[in-house]
């Protein structure tokens, strides 16, 4: 049989036996079974497209396949049939993950085969290949795969992940990389036509302290600026900074075309939660820069194994530059279509101790301005409440200039508290998106922004907010609940099990 409908029929019997206790209303996620990275992300005749590294046997990883999703809206989503399936000589072992171009008004995928010689002592090589559609649904792999064979000599066996873009009359691919010696980097090759291609040389590389390899890099102009992205492998944590397995980032700089010169700053992180990594971009017809993220981590607790799937994708999010250079990430205007019904409450109220708004709502939107120019409390924020003490906990500490998520109450038994920097002066405005089992928290307009899933196992009591050693004024407390973009009918509630 077809590897792509083999794969179908797996993911519609894997469908039926789903728990669904924990999926998601608004978010990208798989049909069944796993998925990590986003791929291929395209605003392509009209329409956004978004692949994902997708296991469809399975709810662990395993061989690589492309998942795929489009819609018109960055909204409402719809799950097209698998797109690309390994097993051919170029991609033996898995389709990694990769980027998406239109080429002579085709869709054009450009992806790493990997490669396994000796599963035991961890041998493989990785190449780049290219699979086109007509259509934007069924895709076709090049006959001359691969199209770059190997990484250059001084490199590693690491050499994934390619981001492709135009610029003037030529392509270029930015590839994850690492040299013998295990620095991590990024390299880039130049192309007339996708198929041939010219090694560029190195675009930025690890000065010893950002990871022993670069996953996932996308380049692009922001606001006058070139800005690398990038998710390393092995930071070594430092205090509230690089808590995760693995980072995701920016450098941000000057480039130079010709020279191939890129001079950048410091390495920023660009979510401060649990699960955020290898977010990918695309450029819309609006000309905005649209970041998606895998909402989970590597190695970490993921309790919806057990429920027959795993792993989803962050909203979209616009990017923007600040004038001193920081990047602010805030979700794209669309997601105003999400809402449905609206309560606004507790405005312009003093807190002292705690306010409760109660909502049984499991789908929010939250947004919450404080005051802080005449506040007397040390921390302040709000608490998402369930039944029997459960909570997810946003703080800010004034005096430390910190934003807190605490999911320790929420079914995160390990490692569940992350702090941001965030310097707020004069309001506070938290812009909180809360789905059956995710959490993302906007901070001031995008410039901090934490990201985790959550696993509430009772139903939901409300939203509290609440002021420590002091009072402070509530310029706003509007929430929404949310549309179920997934949901059908009522009859997938059949599968929901007692928690
Ligand atoms: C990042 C990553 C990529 C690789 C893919 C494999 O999460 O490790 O470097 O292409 O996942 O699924």
């Amino acid at each position: 049989m077809d590897r792509i409908q083999q794969a179908e029929e797996a993911l519609k019997k894997a469908e039926e036996k789903m728990n669904t206790r924990y999926r998601l209303g608004y978010h990208i996620m798989p049909r069944a079974n796993w998925i990590n990275d986003p791929n291929g992300l395209i605003h392509y005749k009209g329409e956004y497209h978004v692949f994902y590294q997708h296991h469809p046997y399975d709810e662990n990883w395993a061989q690589m396949h492309w998942g795929h999703v489009k819609s018109k809206d960055l909204i409402h989503w719809e799950h097209l049939p698998v797109a690309l399936a390994p097993g051919d000589s170029f991609d033996e072992s898995g389709c990694f993950s990769g980027s998406a171009v239109e080429y002579n008004g085709k869709l054009a995928l450009i992806y790493t085969g990997h490669n396994v010689i000796d599963q035991e002592e961890d041998i493989f090589y990785q190449n780049q290949n290219i699979a086109v559609s007509q259509d934007g649904i069924v895709f076709e792999k090049l006959q001359e795969n691969p199209v770059i064979a190997k990484p250059p000599e001084d490199s590693s066996r690491h050499f994934r992940d390619p981001k492709v873009w135009k610029h003037r009359n030529s392509w270029y691919m930015a590839v994850g990389n690492s040299t013998k010696e295990n620095v991590g980097r990024v390299i880039l090759y130049r192309s007339p036509n996708l198929r041939d291609w010219e090694y560029k040389g190195v675009l930025a590389q690890s000065d010893g302290d950002l990871g022993y390899m670069w996953e996932c890099p996308d380049f692009f102009e922001l606001g006058g600026k070139h800005v690398l992205l990038i998710s390393p492998q092995g930071i070594e944590a430092d205090g509230d900074l690089y808590k995760n397995l693995h980072q995701t980032g920016y450098l941000i700089g000057e480039y130079n075309d010709e020279t191939n010169e890129f001079v950048y700053g410091d390495f920023t992180e660009l979510d401060y939660g649990h699960d955020f990594y290898a977010v990918q971009t695309l450029l819309d017809d609006k000309g905005r820069r649209i970041a998606i993220g895998w909402m989970d981590m590597w190695e970490s607790e993921m309790p919806t194994k057990a429920d027959g799937w795993c792993g989803a994708l962050t909203l979209p999010r616009e990017l923007t530059l600040r004038d001193d250079h920081k990047i602010l990430m805030n979700p794209v205007e669309e997601t105003a279509l999400l809402r449905k019904s609206k309560h606004m409450d507790c405005a312009n109220q003093l807190i002292s101790g705690n306010y409760l708004a109660k909502t049984a709502e499991e789908l929010l939107e939250i947004q919450v301005v404080y005051d802080l120019t005449d506040c007397s409390a040390e921390t302040v924020g709000l608490k998402i409440l369930g039944l029997e003490e459960e909570e997810t906990a946003i703080k800010y500490s004034i005096t430390d200039q910190k934003l807190t998520l605490d999911c320790s109450k929420m079914g995160k038994s390990r490692d569940s508290v992350r702090n941001a920097p965030l310097e707020a002066n004069g309001k506070l405005t938290l812009r909180i998106f809360i789905d059956r089992s995710s959490i993302e928290v906007f901070a001031n307009h995008g410039e901090t922004t934490m990201t985790s899933r959550i696993y509430p196992k009772k139903d939901r009591l409300g939203i509290e907010l609440f002021s420590e050693k002091g009072n402070v004024m509530v310029d706003e407390l509007t929430y929404w609940a949310l549309k179920d973009i997934w949901k059908k009918d009522e009859s997938l509630k059949k599968n929901i099990m007692h928690r």
